[in-house]
């Protein structure tokens, strides 16, 4: 009895040192990480200096990277022209200097009139991460009105019957096309709605998330990119792609905006189908990552592995993870969430991903933005650095020891 005792208090204290030396082990090594971190957000500012001076006009957007590494700008009507002033805006966050805040209002205030852009569901994107992250930093009341009234804007393109808020409207008036991506411009509404603006709005996102939730996942929980919807019935018509590989395969950024969204659409509603829908998109990514877990930009592109791969993907499913973790009570699976989004992270923060040595005035290399388009094919997008500079700008700010 002693002897089995005895035995059983060594048994006891070698797994209680084991415990303890892993736990110091990851605890060190999320040291190191916060400090590659914090070296790729030095890496990022003086990216972002160069950006700046390269482009030097608040009415230019940088949108994707040329052959020679700088900038391909648009106007302040393309979708992505929010996403410059937004990482601007993460940089003032990171810094606090003056100097950060001073750009960001810059190429922020140029946005003001896509207020009204009637033409896109992406006036979300252009406002929330431009004036969005200005209001949320300086509480400027002039950016809150500019959010309200975008938030009119895109709820304008919603129809009753569908049920949803109308993405595009290049493919015609014939056609209601909804994509997954739109999930993610619901946080303006959401937003919108608890800030002084209409209780619609708020109703209008969560038919658009319901709809979104029936008729984009598939049973395995892979996503399509695009549903046609049919006005009169407000039935689907067709289900189809624009930038994936294919109707049927799962374009891996669309994955990532569906995570993003149902766990944004969970945190404002409350609503647990949306959370189990977020549980769901996030297993079919996680189960599709390659070894280095930088995702291939169609999960099911035909010559993986020797087929792009896709940071900006990997940088929006980083930060969507980030927050999914916080709404999940298994501890297994926030486990695999936080392990997943740091890996990520960690791989993104170093070259081939990381632009540190290379010819370029980006942040992450790597990206792709419509391959079956034959646009943007391995460039560097400015939304995918500014869901990397979100998702470490979480990760510094976890109050998490490993
Ligand atoms: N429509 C947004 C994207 O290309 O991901």
């Amino acid at each position: 009895m002693v002897k089995h005792n005895m035995k059983s208090f060594a048994l006891k204290t070698l797994g209680v040192a084991v415990l303890l030396i892993g736990a110091l082990s990851c605890s060190q090594n999320n040291t190191n990480l916060k400090e590659v971190f914090v070296s790729s957000l030095r890496f990022s500012q003086a990216q972002l200096k160069k950006a700046v001076a390269e482009v030097n006009d608040p009415a230019q957007y940088p949108r994707s990277t040329l052959e020679n590494g700088k900038w391909g700008t648009t106007s302040s009507t393309d979708w992505t022209a929010g996403f410059f002033p937004g990482c601007l805006w993460y940089m003032y966050d990171w810094t606090s200097d003056s100097s950060w805040q001073e750009l960001a209002e810059k190429w922020t205030n140029g946005l003001e009139k896509e207020k009204y852009n009637t033409n896109t569901h992406d006036v979300g994107f252009m406002i929330f991460s431009s004036f969005g992250n200005g209001y949320r930093l300086t509480r400027n009341p002039h950016y809150k009105d500019v959010i309200l009234q975008a938030a009119q804007t895109l709820a304008n393109r919603y129809n009753q019957k569908v049920g949803c808020i109308k993405s595009w409207d290049f493919m015609g008036d014939d056609k209601y096309p909804v994509i997954i991506d739109n999930m993610m411009n619901l946080e303006l509404l959401f937003w919108a709605s608890k800030n002084g603006g209409k209780k619609e709005w708020y109703d209008i996102a969560i038919s658009h998330a319901e709809k979104t939730m029936k008729n984009h996942i598939r049973d395995d929980a892979g996503s399509y990119h695009v549903v046609l919807y049919d006005t009169l019935t407000g039935n689907v018509k067709e289900r189809i792609t624009f930038q994936g590989y294919a109707d049927e395969s799962t374009w891996a950024r669309g994955q990532a905006w569906g995570i993003y969204g149902f766990t944004m659409a969970f945190r404002e509603s409350g609503d647990e189908r949306f959370l189990k829908t977020a549980h769901r998109l996030a297993a079919f990514f996680i189960r599709h990552l390659p070894e280095d877990y930088i995702p291939y930009w169609d999960f099911n592109a035909p010559e993986i592995p020797n087929e792009e791969r896709d940071t900006s993907a990997g940088a929006v499913a980083a930060s969507a993870l980030l927050e999914l973790m916080k709404f999940t009570r298994e501890p297994e699976l926030k486990e695999q969430y936080y392990k997943t989004a740091r890996t990520i992270l960690a791989n993104l923060s170093k070259p081939p991903y990381l632009a540190r040595g290379a010819e370029s005035s980006a942040i992450l290399l790597q990206a792709v933005g419509a391959k079956t388009r034959n646009k943007e094919i391995d460039v560097s997008l400015i939304y995918g650095d500014y869901y990397y500079l979100e998702a470490l700008l979480k990760f510094q700010n976890m109050k998490r020891k490993n």
